[in-house]
C-alpha cells in the first residue's frame, strides 16, 4: 500500500513526504531529504545528536513522529547557515573549536539555538542547564561551554582561560 504523503516545511521549504505517519522524523530528515545534520545516536531522545528546532524549540527528532509536526517550522542544522557564511553560534564553535569528534555538535548547537531565541545572554548556570541532556562523548564540555558563552557574547573567566 502506498503510504500517505504528508507535507513537511523543512528550512522554509515545503516538501511532500510519503512515509507512515508515525515515522521518525530525523529518518525522514536523513533518508528522504539529505538532511544529514541531525545524527542518529540513541534513537531513544536521550543524547540530543538528533536535535532540530521545531517552531524555535530544540526537539529531539528520533522520537517525534512526522505526523506531529504538520503545520510546524522545522530547521535543521543545514538552515542556520552554510559553509561559506557559519551562523553566529557556528562561528562560536569553530572559533573555540569545540568538536573533538563533532558527533553531538549537531545537538549541541541546535541546542544553543534554542536557549538563544528564548534568552539571549544566558549565565553559565543557564547554559550548563540547557545542555545538561546534551551527551558528549569526547568530554570536550568546557570548549563547548567556551563556544556557547562566545555565541552568548560573554567573556570566557568564568570557565578558565
Ligand atoms: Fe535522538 Fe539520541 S538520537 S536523542
Amino acid at each position: 500500500m502506498t503510504p500517505p504523503t504528508i507535507r513537511l516545511t523543512v528550512n522554509g521549504t515545503a516538501h511532500d513526504v510519503g512515509a507512515a505517519p508515525d515515522t521518525p522524523l530525523l529518518y525522514v530528515l536523513r533518508n528522504d531529504l539529505a538532511l544529514n545534520g541531525p545524527k542518529y545516536g540513541c534513537g531513544l531522545g536521550e543524547c540530543g545528536a538528533c536535535t532540530v528546532l521545531i517552531d524555535d524549540r530544540a526537539a529531539r527528532s528520533c522520537v517525534i513522529p512526522i505526523d506531529g509536526c504538520i503545520d510546524r517550522e522545522i530547521t535543521t542544522l543545514e538552515g542556520l547557515g552554510s559553509r561559506d557564511h557559519p551562523d553566529a553560534v557556528q562561528q562560536a564553535f569553530i572559533a573555540e573549536q569545540a568538536a573533538q569528534c563533532g558527533y553531538c555538535l549537531n545537538g549541541m548547537i541546535m541546542t544553543t539555538k534554542a536557549l538563544l531565541n528564548i534568552n539571549p545572554q544566558p549565565s553559565l548556570d543557564e547554559i550548563r542547564a540547557a545542555l545538561r541532556y546534551n551527551l558528549c562523548r569526547c568530554g570536550a564540555h568546557v570548549e563547548i561551554l567556551r563556544a556557547v558563552m562566545r555565541a552568548a557574547g560573554h567573556t570566557f573567566r568564568a570557565i578558565g582561560g
